[in-house]
């Protein structure tokens, strides 16, 4: 009796236990960063850009604390947007994620799409994720409205980058962009923006997943900086750091500003943690929902 006693007490204990650590999971969610770091990617004697990077909103309507952290962003006043996709998770998401972003979309904005701005998300089983196979096949994925959401920003000015090249004035200075379509999806394509960078004005690569074959085609070609998202930082990570990127890229550049280097070439690559998860994990530890406001500096003269 005593020993069925003590084994429902430890039972209750580890029920409990486990409870506490889902609701601080969760809360963490909801505790949103701006990170901030700077590259030296620009000429020698030219002024600073200041550019605020964006990813993995994955916003539902429902999520007031988030709109209106986003709301606060425009104060910033960056001279640049960079949005590296999976945007919304439900189709209802479009428009108050616009008023959210407010002044942001009288900035100049390149984007680049994910695979939660094309589908809607769904329960993943765990199973997949250790190798193993699902007892069930996933169901078919349900179409988001993305062609509006693609719509919203370049009416407002954001250039779609998507397997494409641009070239804007930011700052009073030209850059130049060149992007991807979403790798985990292999929509990418990037023999459509493929070449070498040829002089010394600043060329940014901009792709959702950090694919190493996305990364080292834009490194190899002499892309300065690459800014991509999709990670989630590991999204459940331990105190010593994160388990998974999501893809090929290793988890020591999960998040954050490193070195990357391709051919003869070496760039910065900033992966953002994003702001969100997906709905059917509300869950984040060790890695808080961030943005980034990312300053270019002049490089010294050589
Ligand atoms: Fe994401």
């Amino acid at each position: 009796m005593r020993l069925a006693t003590t084994a429902a007490v430890a039972a209750a204990s580890g029920l409990a236990t486990g409870a506490g650590v889902l609701a601080w999971a969760n809360a963490e969610t909801r505790r949103f960063t701006l990170r901030e770091f700077s590259a030296p990617v620009l000429p020698p004697g030219a002024a600073s850009v200041r550019v605020l990077h964006l990813s993995d909103i994955h916003l539902v309507p429902s999520q007031r604390a988030k709109l209106d952290w986003l709301s606060g962003l425009a104060s910033l006043e960056p001279d640049l947007v960079v949005n590296t996709g999976d945007n919304i998770a439900s189709p209802s998401a479009i428009a108050p994620l616009l008023r959210a972003w407010g002044g942001l979309l009288d900035v100049p904005g390149v984007f680049v799409f994910g695979s939660n701005d094309y589908q809607a998300p769904s329960f993943k089983n765990p199973l997949r994720y250790l190798g193993l196979p699902a007892l069930r096949p996933a169901p078919d994925p349900v179409e988001l409205p993305w062609r509006d959401l693609r719509a919203a920003m370049t009416e407002r000015g954001w250039v779609d980058l998507s397997n494409r090249a641009a070239t804007l004035e930011v700052a009073g200075r030209p850059i130049r962009f060149r992007g991807t379509d979403d790798a985990h999806l292999e929509r990418d394509k990037y023999a459509e923006v493929a070449g070498a960078v040829s002089d010394g004005t600043l060329t940014m690569g901009v792709t959702h997943a950090p694919y190493r074959r996305v990364l080292d085609a834009m490194v190899a070609d002499g892309v300065q900086l690459v800014l991509a998202g999709h990670t989630h930082g590991g999204q459940v990570c331990l105190p010593t750091g994160a388990l998974v990127t999501n893809c090929d890229l290793d988890t020591d550049r999960v998040k954050g500003l490193s070195r990357y280097s391709a051919g003869r070439h070496s760039a910065w690559l900033h992966v953002s943690a994003g702001l969100g998860t997906s709905p059917f994990a509300p869950y984040r530890t060790f890695c808080r929902p961030e943005a980034t406001l990312l300053t270019l500096t002049a490089r010294q003269p050589a």
